[in-house]
């Protein structure tokens, strides 16, 4: 059950809001965002926290993956995100090449998406090998959030971004990394594209929340990427995206009447025209 009271309503959601929510056992929701109007109707919504995530990449940049994207683009997107908002809490994303080459660069880069950015938290992917990435950007007083299972940035060993993490013996190497980043301080984990049954396994083990994307039921909170949960993405998307609305129709609707009523010269019309 959500408790809206209990969440702060003048200033920002912390870390720490969102781990005692988990511990009073209510589920809440994050969305990706990079821009400031979607921001403020997803806070709205109720909405705890945004991430500006990597898939910028392909949801506003156009590229085929989230490896491209750099820091000063996301950092203009978390700018957007963060002017557009007053409560929720807006977490980062750390691109491919940005802590990947050791602590010293996470940190660095960590502390421009909150010094330059105005984010509250930043987010890596990998387990037990970015535990000192981990260590020093919580060691800097800067929450990090984990990410396991589907990592889009390791595509290229992975060989796509479409299969299921975790299963057989894998799912016990995914456990040992969740421990392994809350040991290291991190403030919650994403499972991203993982049996439901090891999101169930995690979330019980973890003391800090499970944030999923394809990982069932029972993680703590759930994340997903707003263009797939607002049904502006087109094609095939993963079994885990529930389209709540269909953006897509509405817009080509919109766009569709706007370009035939300049093509038929009924728009503008002496409403819409200045005397
Ligand atoms: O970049 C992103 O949007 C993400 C989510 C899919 C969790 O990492």
């Amino acid at each position: 059950m959500s408790d809206a009271s209990a969440w702060p309503a003048q200033r920002r959601i912390t870390v720490r809001d969102l781990q005692a929510a988990t511990d009073r056992g209510e589920r809440w929701s994050m969305l990706t965002s990079y821009d400031t109007l979607t921001a403020g109707i997803f806070e709205q919504a109720g909405v705890r926290a945004l991430l500006v995530g990597d898939t910028s990449a392909e949801m506003v940049l156009g590229y085929g993956d989230t490896l491209p994207v750099t820091m000063d683009a996301l950092v203009s997107m978390v700018q957007a995100v963060v002017r557009g908002t007053r409560t929720a809490l807006v977490v980062a994303d750390l691109p491919f090449g940005s802590y990947q080459a050791g602590p010293e660069q996470a940190l660095d880069n960590a502390v421009r998406h909150l010094k330059e950015g105005g984010a509250q938290a930043v987010k890596l992917e990998g387990g037990r090998r970015v535990v000192p990435q981990v260590e020093a950007i919580t060691g800097a007083g800067i929450p990090a959030m984990g990410h396991l299972g589907l990592t889009p940035q390791s595509v290229n060993v992975l060989g796509g971004t479409r299969r299921v993490q975790g299963r057989g013996d894998a799912g016990e190497e995914l456990l040992a990394d969740a421990l392994a980043l809350e040991r290291a301080g991190a403030f919650a984990v994403v499972l991203e594209s993982v049996p439901a049954e090891l999101g169930r396994r995690v979330s019980e083990a973890l003391r800090i929340p499970t944030v999923g994307i394809g990982a069932g039921p029972h993680c703590d909170a759930q994340i997903m990427v707003w263009q797939d949960m607002a049904g502006l993405t087109a094609g095939r998307l993963p079994r885990f995206v529930k389209r709540y609305a269909d953006i897509r129709a509405g817009l080509l609707d919109a766009a569709s009447r706007y370009a035939a009523e300049v093509a038929d010269q009924s728009y503008p019309d002496t409403e819409h025209s200045y005397a």
